[in-house]
């Protein structure tokens, strides 16, 4: 199976690669990385993705006007910040992506709206986020400027006969950036949210909150730490970079007391859904930016037992790993989705803490992207 845009599209750079290889490709990477930084792991394998193809439960989606005036909506190409392909279909999305991209083309099309132009700031059509589930339920937000009007009711007749596209949004985002931003959100149909089960939890997947990419993966991954840290803590945990709550939830639904801290507001909104779906006690939330509130609380100096971090691909700034040391909590599990700065940050860690066990696992299929996670015990 070979996606019609390989080579051309900016999704997945090694889908001519066969599966067992791409693991290979992804075990040299991070072995390259812990030579550089002269870290020493344990043997082990990257275990793969449950599911290699349709595993993805996000896609955003861009306008663009092709050179005949046509709309065009997709992905970059591949190193082309100013092209966007056609898309026809993603291997790694959904199969239902095709019949979704139709119905948003004939609407386009048919009411004559036309894709915003990121350089001139005109036009109306700028982006589409599709979300699912592994129940395959649908959310769908056409995200435009405010230089026209969407027929919310017509856009949802539209989707009428697609049952499976349960929520619908019409957002209005102004932003000079080349992102999805949020100045008027319209709810135009469904409960607003989907929900995703992960280890017989249940969490929010909405417009605007955090949730991995790969939720077959993300199984493996949240049941190593759960493992890890019933079998080696007892007492607190301080959950940093904490999503919508995600792993943090897990570990307080087996019992530990968590404090996560987010910043992005609309994680930590889904964050308290996500507590309530689940009957959640022993958990809480702390809105802020880690590196602001790790300096602003030295009293928790010696109140975490553990302390969970799952930072963004850049990783923890020196600021965060001195301070993360000087909690003085016994053990640490460091997850991550960049091996470049992850080894970077553990070989600075490695200063105070031994690594016990190291794992990783296959969240991105058919990229060169792979999650790590490094299991810590302080000296
Ligand atoms: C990899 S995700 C965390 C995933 C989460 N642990 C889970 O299990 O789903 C990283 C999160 O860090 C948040 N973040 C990024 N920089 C931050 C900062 N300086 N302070 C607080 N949160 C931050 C992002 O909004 C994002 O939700």
């Amino acid at each position: 199976m070979l996606c019609k845009h390989f080579g051309v599209c900016g999704g997945c750079a090694i889908q001519d690669v066969p599966y067992e290889e791409q693991l290979g490709l992804k075990r040299d990477l991070v072995h390259k990385q812990a030579y550089k930084h002269k870290v020493d792991l344990p043997e082990f394998e990257v275990e793969p993705s449950p599911r290699v193809f349709f595993y993805r439960n996000k896609v955003e989606l861009t306008f663009s006007r092709g050179e005949g005036g046509e709309v065009f909506l997709g992905f970059h190409q591949r190193g082309q910040n100013r092209r966007v392909i056609d898309l026809q279909e993603c291997l790694l999305f959904s199969e239902r992506l095709p019949e979704l991209l139709d119905v948003l083309r004939d609407f386009a099309r048919e009411h004559s709206l036309i894709p915003y132009d990121k350089y001139s700031h005109k036009g109306f059509l700028r982006y589409v986020v599709v979300k699912r589930t592994r129940k395959e339920e649908y959310l769908l937000a056409l995200v435009t400027s405010s230089q026209g009007q969407v027929l919310g009711e017509e856009l949802a007749r539209r989707f009428s006969d697609l049952d499976w596209v349960d929520t619908l949004y019409w957002v209005v985002h102004d932003g000079w950036g080349d992102a999805v931003g949020y100045d008027r959100v319209v709810h135009l149909r469904g409960a607003g949210y989907l929900v995703e089960e992960i280890l017989g939890m249940r969490f929010v997947v909405g417009l605007r909150g955090f949730f991995q990419v790969n939720p077959w993966s993300t199984e493996i991954l949240y049941a190593w730490v759960k493992d890890y840290v019933s079998n080696n803590v007892q007492g607190k945990v301080l959950d940093l970079y904490a999503g919508s709550g995600g792993i943090g939830l897990v570990l307080a639904k087996a019992g530990f007391e968590v404090l996560g801290i987010e910043m992005d507001d609309g994680a930590v909104g889904e964050a308290k859904q996500n507590l309530l779906l689940n009957g959640i006690k022993g958990y809480s939330m702390l809105k802020g930016n880690v590196r602001a509130l790790l300096g602003l609380n030295p009293n928790w100096r010696g109140q975490f037992d553990c302390v969970i971090i799952d930072p963004p691909r850049s990783g923890m700034p020196p600021k965060v790993r001195y301070r993360v040391a000087k909690l003085g909590a016994r053990d640490l599990v460091y997850i991550s989705c960049n091996p470049l700065t992850f080894m970077a940050d553990l070989k600075d860690l490695l200063s105070v803490y031994e690594l016990v066990d190291f794992k990783a696992v296959d969240m991105f299929p058919h990229t060169p992207h792979v999650e790590v996670v490094a299991f810590l015990r302080r000296r």
